[in-house]
């Protein structure tokens, strides 16, 4: 029987798609329980690999995330940063930011990663200092209103990964709603001086650099 990609990567990767795996599941655990009102959706594990590469790129020593869920990829951005690596993590969901934080202690994570409460357009302006990795996941909605941000808490070297443009583009998420919020997000980072930007088709991620 042939191998399906899935099968294919997770063995090139020899275990580098594994780590921090009980998160994901706890994840999807969740979601499942609680039903079409949460979207505590983690990333796929196959892209575990990324951070590393990213973070070796950029030599991180912080990152940040918006979006946390259960902490899942927090967890993998914090590996793959290594023991001086820092991760802040904006969660708004406080039942979601809750269960990040026990992740973390039962992981012995808790003094790398910071989960920081609230909803991204609010937490994002108290933040001060250069992030080398930035992940948007949450509410597309709000990306538009980020830019700014993502300006002043970048250097130039430093990445900012996006996801959930799906629902500009096709795949899951078609019928939600923010298409124009995404069209306008993308328009103005892809326009910014300050970024270099590149949308992976059928990943449906967008790879910005700040130059
Ligand atoms: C797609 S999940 C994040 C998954 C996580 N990044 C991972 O890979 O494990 C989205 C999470 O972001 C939170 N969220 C959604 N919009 C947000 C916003 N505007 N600010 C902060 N958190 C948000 C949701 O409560 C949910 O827990």
């Amino acid at each position: 029987m042939r191998k399906s990609v899935k099968q294919l990567l997770t063995e090139i990767y020899d275990g580098r798609a594994e780590v921090h795996l009980s998160l994901y599941q706890l994840s999807n655990q969740h979601r499942r329980k609680h039903g079409r009102g949460c979207d505590m959706f983690p990333s796929d594990p196959l892209q575990a690999p990324l951070w590393t590469v990213l973070a070796s790129l950029t030599h991180a020593r912080r990152m940040l995330e918006v979006g946390c869920g259960h902490g899942y990829t927090a967890a993998v951005m914090a590996s793959a940063g290594g023991p001086d690596c820092h991760v802040d993590t904006i969660e708004g969901e406080p039942h979601h930011a809750d269960l990040a934080e026990q992740a973390f202690l039962e992981r012995g994570l808790s003094r790398r990663i910071r989960v920081l409460r609230g909803r991204g357009q609010n937490v994002l302006p108290t933040l001060k200092g250069r992030y080398d990795i930035v992940f948007l996941d949450g509410d597309w909605r709000e990306y538009p209103r980020y830019i700014p941000h993502l300006r002043r808490l970048t250097r130039p070297g430093s990445i900012v990964v996006t996801a959930n443009l799906n629902p500009l583009f096709g795949g899951w998420g078609g019928r939600l709603p923010g298409k124009p919020a995404i069209e306008s997000y993308l328009t103005s980072i892809v326009g910014d001086p300050h970024f270099r930007t590149y949308v992976i088709r059928g990943e449906w991620h967008s790879i910005s650099v700040r130059v």
